[in-house]
């Protein structure tokens, strides 16, 4: 087992606001994460941390056993997958997915020669086939389907092998049927030896994939509940995060909560 994340009464203040406040929480390489929370509970900020993208204002975080500051981030950056949304806006429409994917293993290695091209490009389709776009890799991003796009960020997220993989609301605003196909991919991905430890952001229980182990729920920059699934996802917990009455049924593994 070994440690991925740990954050020590980590605190983010910005403009005089505290956006995380004294956050403590710890993620081995075994585990898969969920992180619910309402609209400007932190959650993305605590990611941004996580993907060595910020520092804390306070505390300390140390993402795959470097303490952040003290290591050079563009060592350490590679070793970390992140997939979001606001990553997504910067691919330009006109880009063919394969290179989409395929760019993430470039800034890795930093060179750029025929040699690596033909490794890389293999490594990629393989990648794309696993997320079923195999067919679509000569298509330009921006006419892809929105669940497409959605993986093929996440594709280019596990491109380089990462050893934590970040996921900001990956299922946000796809269809049933593409956040099923997302869910199945991702629950099948979680539970292969060898994938990485994941921390998935959702605003929803329903987005909770089969083979993720641990939820973390905040509110206001606070943690609220953290842990097992088992024991940190109740209906208390998340009417406590929510600030409503909420009820929790489980069903073979999947969840759904809806108010009382
Ligand atoms: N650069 C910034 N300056 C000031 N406030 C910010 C900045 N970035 C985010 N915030 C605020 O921090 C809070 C948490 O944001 P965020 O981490 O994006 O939350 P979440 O992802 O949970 O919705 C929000 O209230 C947001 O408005
Ligand atoms: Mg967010």
């Amino acid at each position: 087992m070994v440690n991925v994340l740990l954050l020590t009464d980590v605190s983010v203040v910005r403009g005089g606001n505290t956006i995380l406040d004294s956050v403590n929480w710890s993620v081995d390489d075994d585990q898969r994460w969920v992180v619910l929370g309402p609209n400007g509970a932190g959650k993305t900020t605590m990611l941004q941390i996580a993907a060595a993208i910020i520092h804390p204002s306070s505390g300390v975080a140390e993402v795959l056993e470097e303490p952040l500051g003290g290591t050079d981030l563009f060592e350490l950056r590679p070793r970390i997958g992140f997939a979001s949304t606001a990553m997504a806006r910067k691919v330009p429409a006109n880009e063919k997915v394969i290179d989409v994917v395929m760019t993430a293993a470039y800034s890795v290695t930093g060179r750029w020669n025929e040699e690596y091209e033909e490794i890389d490009e293999r490594r990629a389709q393989r990648v794309l086939t696993e997320w079923k776009l195999g067919h679509l890799a000569a298509r330009k991003f921006g006419t892809l389907s929105d669940g497409e796009q959605k993986r093929v960020q996440i594709a280019r997220a596990v491109m380089t092998d990462p050893e934590i993989l970040l996921l900001d609301e990956p299922a946000s605003s796809l269809d049933l049927g593409a956040r099923e196909e997302l869910l199945q991919l991702l629950g099948g991905y979680a539970s292969e030896s060898g994938s990485p430890a994941i921390v998935m952001v959702t605003h929803h229980v329903e987005e909770i994939p089969r083979g993720f182990t641990h939820v973390l729920l905040m509110s206001e920059g606070r943690i609220v509940s953290a842990g097992p699934l088992a024991e940190a996802l109740t209906s208390e917990a998340l009417s406590t995060t929510f600030g409503l009455d909420i009820e929790l049924t489980e069903n073979d593994g999947r969840y759904s909560a809806r108010a009382r």
